[in-house]
């Protein structure tokens, strides 16, 4: 039985193509950048080629006196944090060394964001949490009673995600970025769902930072990045050698990066893959309410990505929904994978002020770049098996 893989906000596979642009940079041994011989400095040029076309396709600016950065990273995870460490710390600086600066963070953030601020909490900062409606759009008025109380209390820094990954909302980011601005606040964005699935323009959204990871849109596995306004010394989290200006120091890994690029361009080429995976979600959306009339969808009136659909089967418990279509042979997530080891109900969807039974009965579907219009109709038949038999076996109890 071949699984239909409906979890692709979790991870996605690698591409043949960016598959072939890791194997070919490590045949070409292309050595350590930082090394002072020619095959370094070969290495060295390949590495700030790919990073200057990656700055340009996100909309940064890769030439002139005031280019913007691209560290790269392991990951998200290690570029939310790096940017929260950092832009925190700077912040604090810009508002006169204050004692106990604010970040105000979306309560919707992926954990790589809400841990850290919640560490960040424990080191003389005080964390806010910005509400959502309903839709779990976050609530722009509350971001501007918070930034109207600067002066008195101090921000160091802003972070909200550009794109939910438990329910594919899109955030207001370049509103909420220019309300910092006018403030002199700092604004992180983590864009890893966003970027290589929707078009992303760094320079027009106006956010100091924004982060990426390859694995979420047909890229290797282990590399990310974290885009980073012109102008802004980050201090490092981890210390060593001086590879990216000391900012990120270690070894960088031209190969995992080249995967990563040719990851993105093959998104850019591919100028249907956003409209298809919408409509291939839409059909599932609609599918789904035919079998389930009741069914809720998450964030139903707030703009989503095309990946993603977030549905509620009242009455449902979604950890028996998730296990019987696994064993049906579909692959959907019950939240972020982080938490998925565990029967923790979501945040994102408690943010959203949702009742317990949509709380209870919250799935997720997410399509990438492979899915067909046939694993959509063959995930409809699973859904309505699984749905039919557990809630006979509710309604019997
Ligand atoms: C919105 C968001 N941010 C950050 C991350 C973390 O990315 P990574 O798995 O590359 O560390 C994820 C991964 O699920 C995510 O969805």
């Amino acid at each position: 039985m071949k699984t239909i893989y409906f979890d692709n906000n979790s991870t996605t596979s690698i591409s043949p193509g960016a598959a072939a642009a890791v194997s070919q940079c490590y045949a070409q041994g292309f050595v350590n950048p930082a090394s002072q011989h020619r095959p370094g400095q070969s290495a060295r040029r390949k590495l700030e080629q790919l990073r200057a076309q990656m700055v340009t396709m996100l909309g940064g600016v890769a030439s002139g006196m005031e280019t913007d950065r691209l560290i790269i990273t392991s990951g998200g995870t290690e570029s939310n944090n790096l940017a929260l460490a950092g832009l925190a710390a700077v912040g604090r600086k810009n508002k006169n060394g204050s004692r106990a600066p604010r970040i105000i963070i979306s309560a919707v953030e992926h954990p790589s964001v809400l841990s850290f601020a919640d560490y960040l909490g424990t080191t003389g900062y005080t964390i806010e949490r910005l509400a959502v409606d309903q839709n779990g759009s976050i609530i722009l008025s509350d971001l501007q009673q918070k930034l109207a109380t600067d002066r008195q209390h101090p921000i160091a820094l802003v972070s909200i995600m550009a794109a939910n990954n438990e329910t594919g909302v899109v955030q207001p980011i370049k509103t909420a970025a220019a309300l910092c601005r006018q403030q002199n606040v700092l604004f992180h964005c983590d864009a890893v769902q966003a970027v290589g699935k929707t078009a992303i323009d760094f320079s027009d959204l106006g956010v100091d930072s924004l982060s990426m990871t390859a694995h979420k849109f047909h890229g290797p596995r282990g590399v990310g990045a974290l885009m980073l306004r012109h102008g802004i010394e980050l201090p490092p989290m981890f210390y060593g050698g001086f590879q990216q200006m000391a900012t990120r120091p270690g070894t960088e890994d031209v190969a995992l990066t080249a995967g990563m690029h040719r990851a993105l361009i093959e998104f850019q080429n591919d100028t249907n893959r956003e409209t298809r995976i919408r409509q291939l979600r839409d059909d599932l959306q609609t599918g789904l309410q035919k079998i389930v009339p009741n069914i809720v969808i998450n964030g139903h009136d707030a703009p989503r990505m095309a990946h993603t659909l977030n549905v509620s089967f009242p009455g449902i418990n979604r950890q028996a929904f998730l296990m019987a279509a696994d064993f049906a042979g579909l692959a959907i997530s019950t939240g972020s994978a982080c938490a998925s080891g565990s029967s923790d109900a979501s945040h994102v969807i408690i943010a959203m002020g949702a009742n317990n039974d949509v709380v209870e009965g919250s799935i997720r579907f997410s399509l990438g770049a492979l899915n067909t219009e046939q694993e959509v109709d063959s995930s409809l038949t699973i859904c309505k098996q699984v749905f039919d038999t557990l809630s006979t076996s509710a309604t019997s109890q």
